[in-house]
């Protein structure tokens, strides 16, 4: 086992024991009883008294519902969760991912052609997972933008290191996010159509929960997916992953390239757990309340790690993680790994068909690098000179 510490360069804040070896992260994934996901959704950076009083008074809460439950509850709200992902609803949805993808990328090509460039995150990567997900969940495709720009805001808020105004601002903006939510929820319950919410009511689960769970899934069920998609069309463009732009048109070279993605730099290279008791990993022991950051894939220049571009190979010389593991592993796997992975190739393969002869125009864009999440914020494509 490799472990290391972490904490934030820029504040101090944090300490993590890292594990980096995949032998290791599976089992703590696998001891559920012994590393506990409770931490899983904890602000990195802790909330100011100011950004708590803005949450509260949107009554904004957490509790564990799903991602961060490790009590007795957890399989049945899973269960009633994953009745919506289910691999036939997802195979079911191929046509209309591939509708929406090749509506995106024929967008993106007539923006090109009209002004010589595009922006592939807003053109292709940003609407479609979002518009996939609330259909399967049966709720309402309404306001993208602004769940667009709240995802960003949250995961901001509880992934990463904003120093107190800035807090502030994304504590406003995860409230707004959550009355907006709160409404949803609640007109969901009361919906005569069959939708997620209303089936974690029958199930027993109360409004708090249900929001606390709609939290969570609204930005994980699809800001992952944009951001995976970001980084691979990004490594198409730049064509240095040993397939070109051109050759992502077809499928399966698409396919093989969002798993390298996966498996080298993620959008979710790291999730957390905590020891709930003394323990022992591998010969080393390990304190109850000890945080662990799992590195699930590789990563674009964490703080913990060399800087840059972290290569597969260099992982301790054991080789890149092998690509099941960006989805985690064992009773808190990712319910959406098949529906990600199937609109990362749709939406990648239609881009590169629709989108002939063009080149990457930006190769340094800005990175968004927080402790669980990363992607390229832009990949600006174009046919100029
Ligand atoms: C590239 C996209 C995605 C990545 C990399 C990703 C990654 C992850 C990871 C690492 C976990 C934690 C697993 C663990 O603790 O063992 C997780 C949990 C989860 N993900 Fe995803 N995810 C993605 C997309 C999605 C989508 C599209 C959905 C649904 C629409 C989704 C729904 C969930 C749910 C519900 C959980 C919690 C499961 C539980 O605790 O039982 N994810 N995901």
């Amino acid at each position: 086992m490799s472990a290391a510490a972490a904490t934030c360069p820029y504040t101090g804040q944090g300490s993590y024991t890292v594990l980096r070896d995949p032998d290791a992260v599976r089992e703590v994934l696998h001891r559920p009883q012994e590393f506990s996901p409770t931490n899983a959704l904890l602000a990195v950076t802790p909330l100011s008294a100011q950004s708590l009083r803005v949450l509260q008074k949107a009554r904004f809460a957490l509790p564990a519902v799903l991602a961060s439950n490790d009590s007795e509850t957890h399989a049945g709200i899973r269960k009633v969760v994953a009745g919506f992902f289910t691999p036939a609803k997802v195979a079911a949805m191929e046509p209309r991912i591939r509708g929406l993808a090749r509506e995106a990328a024929a967008s993106a090509e007539l923006m090109v052609q009209a002004r010589g460039t595009v922006d592939l995150v807003q053109a292709v990567a940003a609407n479609p997972p979002a518009i996939v997900m609330l259909e399967l969940l049966g709720l309402p495709v309404r306001d993208l933008p602004q769940l667009k720009s709240w995802s960003l805001d949250s995961l901001e808020l509880f992934w990463g290191w904003p120093d107190a105004d800035r807090q502030l601002e994304l504590a406003h903006s995860a409230a707004d996010f959550y009355r907006w939510l709160r409404e949803l929820v609640l007109d969901s319950v009361a919906s005569p159509e069959a939708n997620l919410f209303k089936a974690l009511a029958q199930h027993g689960v109360r409004t708090p929960e249900i929001c606390s769970l709609g939290y969570f899934l609204l930005i994980a069920g699809q800001e992952t997916t944009t951001q995976l998609i970001s980084t691979t069309l990004f490594r198409l463009a730049e064509g240095s992953r040993g397939i070109s732009w051109s050759e992502g048109s077809s499928a399966t070279k698409a396919r093989d390239l969002v798993r390298h993605v996966l498996a080298t730099e993620s959008s979710v290279p790291t999730w957390r757990r905590m020891a709930l008791r003394d323990t022992e990993l591998h010969g080393r022991p390990v304190l109850a309340g000890e945080e662990i950051l799992l590195e699930l894939t590789g990563n674009h220049g964490f703080p913990w790690a060399d800087g840059g571009n972290t290569d597969p190979a260099g992982r301790d010389g054991q080789g890149p993680t092998p690509y099941g593991l960006a989805f985690g592993s064992g009773i808190h796997r990712c319910l959406g790994a098949k529906l990600a992975e199937l609109e990362a190739v749709v939406l990648v393969h239609e881009t590169a068909a629709a989108l002939k002869g063009v080149r990457l125009l930006d190769s340094n864009p800005d990175w968004l690098r927080l402790l669980s999440f990363q992607a390229p914020r832009t990949v600006t494509v174009g046919r100029r000179a």
